[in-house]
């Protein structure tokens, strides 16, 4: 009896606080949430998704991918870490779970759920997890939220957190590997493929805006003509093959004024682009004087022409790997070094306008 009054008045003053601390702290999710980060895209952002999709041969699970940093593959294609690593650490928050990871309970700092050789199209690679599966995922994923942390603490992260993106590079190399015997690409196909690219990519973004999204983050296509992959796929011998960066530049100009569209029309849509085209562009031509990358063109890991047979990691296949990632601006035939990532991050993170426009990403992480 004795015992249990003493409990009893112990716990008294520990409610009291317990209730104080309560109402007098402000709400929950300004204390204790930074805006999530949640990433949609292809394998330059694809930390791990694909190995969870079950066809084998996917994602990037052998050596020697995530050398430098993991020491050991993490199914990034990279020897490191990708642009959404370093994004996320620049935020203050943890490396992103791929949304396929089993188990996951935690939706409040982010997610990613980019997989390798995703398209905007749906037809064109069915065993890849193309974007609009990725935002089916992510519309399940916000019912999972709302049930972690309730409805309006969920809003309220889902209107603060930033969406990041890096897509359609595999739909406008899908239109070059087809025609490969019969180029140039003619106009008609060529505007065709860029409109319904456009067209859907416009449908996603609409429907993560409903879910409660804002704030928008675009890294725009690189120069595909430059990529090793591509010049080996069209036996380039040169700098940067023309007809893929045509169709990348085209792209890029009319993603730009579906950008600015959607501001005008939807109330509160803030963005970033990144503009990756030119900033890999000039690291190809000015790799070694300006950048500080030895080797701009040939691939560190692959085989053929510039490396750009994408034979790395591939069982049965002789590839070669440098010794120096550090030094490349190119792991593979498709895919920059954790080096080169970590130089676009910061571009992407605190650029000025000239690179990433109209906010930058710490400025739309800030944004209200
Ligand atoms: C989306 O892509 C499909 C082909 O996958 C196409 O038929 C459709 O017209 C596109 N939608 C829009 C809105 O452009």
């Amino acid at each position: 009896m004795a015992k249990i009054t003493a409990i009893t008045t112990n716990m008294f003053p520990t409610l009291a606080l317990l209730a104080t601390l309560l109402f007098l702290s402000p709400s929950p999710s300004n204390a204790q949430y930074k805006p999530p980060l949640y990433v949609f895209g292809d394998s330059l952002y694809d930390d791990g998704m694909t190995l969870y999709n079950g066809v084998k041969g996917a994602g990037a699970e052998f050596w020697p991918y995530g050398e430098t940093y993991f020491k050991k593959p993490s199914g990034r294609y990279s020897d490191g870490r990708l642009i959404p690593d370093f994004v996320a650490q620049f935020a203050g928050l943890p490396f992103l779970q791929p949304y396929l990871l089993p188990g996951i309970k935690d939706f409040t700092r982010g997610i990613n759920f980019a997989s390798a050789g995703a398209c905007v199209l749906v037809e064109l690679r069915p065993q890849t997890i193309n974007l609009k599966r990725q935002v089916d995922y992510f519309v399940q994923m916000v019912q999972k939220l709302k049930q972690q942390v309730g409805e309006g603490t969920a809003n309220q992260l889902l209107s603060e957190a930033v969406y990041l993106f890096n897509i359609a590079g595999n739909d406008y190399v899908n239109l070059l590997q087809k025609n490969v015997k019969k180029l140039p690409v003619s106009n008609f196909k060529r505007n065709q493929r860029i409109n319904m690219v456009i067209g859907n990519l416009t449908t996603h973004i609409k429907t993560i805006y409903d879910q409660g999204g804002r704030k928008f983050a675009f890294q725009n296509l690189g120069p595909l003509g430059c990529m090793p992959s591509m010049k080996y796929m069209l036996n380039f011998k040169g700098t940067c093959a023309p007809e893929p960066q045509e169709l990348a530049k085209l792209h890029n100009a009319k993603f730009a004024a579906l950008a600015k569209r959607l501001q005008s029309q939807l109330p509160g849509f803030k963005y970033s682009i990144y503009d990756f085209y030119t900033s890999l562009y000039l690291r190809v031509i000015y790799g070694s004087s300006r950048y500080g990358f030895r080797e701009s063109q040939t691939a560190c890991c692959g085989s053929g022409s510039y490396n750009g047979d994408f034979t790395c990691q591939k069982k049965g296949y002789t590839f070669s790997v440098c010794s120096n990632p550090s030094e490349y601006l190119w792991f593979d035939a498709a895919h920059p070094t954790d080096k080169a990532n970590q130089a676009f991050s910061k571009e992407f993170w605190s650029g000025g306008s000239s690179l990433v426009a109209p906010y930058n990403l710490q400025q739309l992480f800030a944004a209200k």
